[in-house]
């Protein structure tokens, strides 16, 4: 007998259906629908949205995920748009959401040639954007989603990059999410979102940080557009590492008006990090920018009309903005988060001691030996420093900041707070640099399932089970974030109150047979060593 597709898409219908009829509709669903409602989800379905109306594809290598890629979120920020607040886009056009966006323009890490062993340098090239395709029209959300089985409005997931407001984008392997979607009860989104000078630009006669609006805007597009998708507008947790957990932090402080998030996960970065930018020097950054393209008008308004010139190109603002640095101040660039009182302020300890951020969950973490990377990118542009340097900036830059954000919510604010440090290191990432502990970034592909096909040799057991452990906690947080991390068996974080309730994660022989994936406890004071008094 010859079986055709037809038939084979009604007996998958069928099957489908079959699994379906047991559902309940009520883990963690909170009461929306019942199961019914997600059998008519089919893989890769058209859905409306404000952007239009968006066909999927099976993920790659998650035949029941449906993976979305391309929508467009804001109207594509050239000519008159370039360095403006980004604008809703709308459509009621057909998208085939087949194909990434570009990444937004952004200046990549200078990666030591001759890394070994080649994981590393993979695993480098990806993260770091060698040979990265950028265009300014960038601004696309990206959505996974398995809506055909578990509950039928998903909690949902969003994730924001790191790469110090300078680099990062979503058109990598590395931060796919189709394995979130595929293994967790989740709906799973990223996004872009503008960097360097494009996104924070400086200019007095602009808004400032338009790449934290084009971040909020991007949660905005979450909001109306994920029930579509199968997700719960009302349980968007939003996640992000290094830029992306100040990220994060900055928006609990910028949108305490209207929230939308039900809790946020901070990885490796909060607001008060990586230093926010004075006015004054922004302002001296973007003068030198338009002096170098050729742009030094008096008049403000005249040089921001110049800058936004079609002469002017995207290549020669980057080359603009990275003249006259070296070292890891190429690395970090010129640009970044500017002090403007609406989405960077002037004093975070002021706000978080008045309760002025948003009042909701949140987990908070680091990694054991964050500078194991910064050494490395250092040496590639030429820098070094003495190891005292290094802890120094570890517990300055990450460890100190991530204390006093986790302190002031579990504390002060007497919210439900999480902290963790991830201490695993894995032998197809390791760095020769991170003398053995957890370097920046480390986590990331764990996390994501996407260590294997980022750097092309085979992950450990541990290591897999470790990031499918991490994928579980994380969604079980957004699943319901006030208790979901108990009853997955998680401390809260009591600050210096009593028992140890900082969570290792991947602490111990990562190679051994006996490595556990739980977390074990440390107390606070073990880590927080030389932290500035609290609370501040
Ligand atoms: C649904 O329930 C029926 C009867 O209890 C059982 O035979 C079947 O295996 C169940 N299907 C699934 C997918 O659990
Ligand atoms: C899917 O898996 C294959 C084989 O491991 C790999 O080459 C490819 O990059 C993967 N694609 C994605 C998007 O993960
Ligand atoms: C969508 O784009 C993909 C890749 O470009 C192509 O293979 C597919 O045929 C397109 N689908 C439609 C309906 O246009
Ligand atoms: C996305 O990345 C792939 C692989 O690097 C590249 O081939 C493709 O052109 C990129 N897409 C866009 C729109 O830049
Ligand atoms: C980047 O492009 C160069 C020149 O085409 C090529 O030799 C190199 O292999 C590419 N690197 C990566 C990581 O794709
Ligand atoms: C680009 O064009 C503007 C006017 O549109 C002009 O003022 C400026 O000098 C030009 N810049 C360069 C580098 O040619
Ligand atoms: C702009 O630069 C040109 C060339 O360096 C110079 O001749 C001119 O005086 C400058 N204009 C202003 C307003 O600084
Ligand atoms: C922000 O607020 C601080 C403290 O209130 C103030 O000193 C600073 O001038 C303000 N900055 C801007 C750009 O408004
Ligand atoms: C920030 O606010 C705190 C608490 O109100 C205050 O003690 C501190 O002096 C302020 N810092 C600055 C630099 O103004
Ligand atoms: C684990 O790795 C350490 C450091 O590389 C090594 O000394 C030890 O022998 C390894 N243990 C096992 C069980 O492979
Ligand atoms: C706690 O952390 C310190 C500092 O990293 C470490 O030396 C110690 O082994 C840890 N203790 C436990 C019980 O995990």
């Amino acid at each position: 007998m010859r079986v055709t597709t037809s038939v084979l898409s009604t007996l998958s219908l069928a099957l489908q259906a079959q699994a379906y009829s047991n559902y309940s509709g009520s883990y963690s669903s909170g009461g929306y629908y019942g199961g019914r409602e997600s059998c008519a989800f089919s893989v890769g379905k058209q859905v409306r949205t404000t952007s239009g109306t968006v066909l999927g594809h099976r993920a790659p290598n998650a035949t029941q995920v449906s993976e979305y890629l391309g929508i467009p979120f804001a109207v594509p920020p050239l000519g008159p748009l370039r360095f403006a607040p980004p604008v809703p886009y709308t459509s009621h056009r057909h998208i085939n959401a087949s194909l990434h966006g570009a990444n937004c323009p952004s200046t990549s890490a200078t990666v030591p040639e001759a890394l070994s062993p080649p994981s590393l340098y993979n695993l480098l090239a990806d993260l770091g954007q060698v040979n990265d395709t950028q265009n300014e029209d960038c601004l696309y959300v990206n959505v996974w989603s398995k809506p055909q089985s578990g509950s039928a409005l998903k909690p949902v997931l969003v994730w924001i990059y790191g790469g110090g407001f300078n680099s990062g984008g979503t058109n990598s392997s590395a931060y796919s999410g189709q394995h979130w979607a595929d293994e967790e009860d989740v709906v799973f989104v990223n996004f872009n979102y503008r960097l360097n000078v494009f996104g924070f630009p400086g200019a007095e006669v602009l808004e400032q940080n338009v790449g934290l609006l084009d971040q909020r805007l991007a949660v905005e597009w979450v909001r109306t557009n994920i029930g579509g998708f199968g997700g719960d507008p009302t349980r968007i947790t939003i996640f992000g590492e290094s830029a992306g957990g100040a990220s994060v932090d900055y928006y609990n402080y910028a949108w305490t008006k209207d929230p939308i998030i039900a809790g946020s996960i901070a990885q490796s970065g909060t607001a008060t990090s990586f230093g926010n930018r004075g006015l004054a020097a922004q302002q001296e950054a973007w003068a030198s920018v338009a002096a170098r393209v050729g742009c030094n008008q008096t008049n403000p308004a005249q040089v921001l009309s110049c800058m936004r010139s079609p002469n002017v190109t995207m290549t020669a603002l980057l080359n603009a903005a990275s003249a006259g640095t070296s070292g890891l101040a190429s690395v970090l660039g010129s640009f970044g988060p500017t002090i403007d009182n609406r989405t960077v302020f002037a004093n975070y300890t002021d706000r978080a001691l008045k309760g002025q951020y948003i009042q909701n969950p949140s987990i908070f973490g680091n990694n054991y030996f964050e500078a194991g990377l910064f050494i490395l990118l250092g040496a590639g542009s030429g820098a070094s420093s003495p190891l005292d340097f290094w802890r120094s900036f570890d517990q300055t830059i990450f460890t100190c900041p991530i204390t006093t954000a986790a302190r002031w919510r579990a504390e002060v604010g007497r919210l439900p707070t999480w902290r963790y440090i991830y201490r695993a290191v894995f032998p197809n990432i390791r760095l020769p640099t991170d003398m053995g502990e957890a370097w920046h970034g480390a986590e990331l592909l764990p996390l994501f399932g996407t260590s294997e096909v980022v750097t092309k040799q085979d992950s450990t057991w541990q290591e897999r089970a470790l990031g499918s452990y991490m994928r579980s906690a994380w969604s079980a947080f957004a699943h319901d974030p006030e208790y979901g991390l108990e009853t997955f068996g998680w401390r809260r974080f009591d600050g210096q109150g009593g028992r140890p309730s900082v969570l290792q994660l991947g602490f111990g022989e990562t190679n051994s047979t006996t490595f556990e994936v739980e977390p074990s406890y440390n107390t606070t004071m073990a880590y927080d060593t030389g932290c500035p008094a609290f609370p501040g």
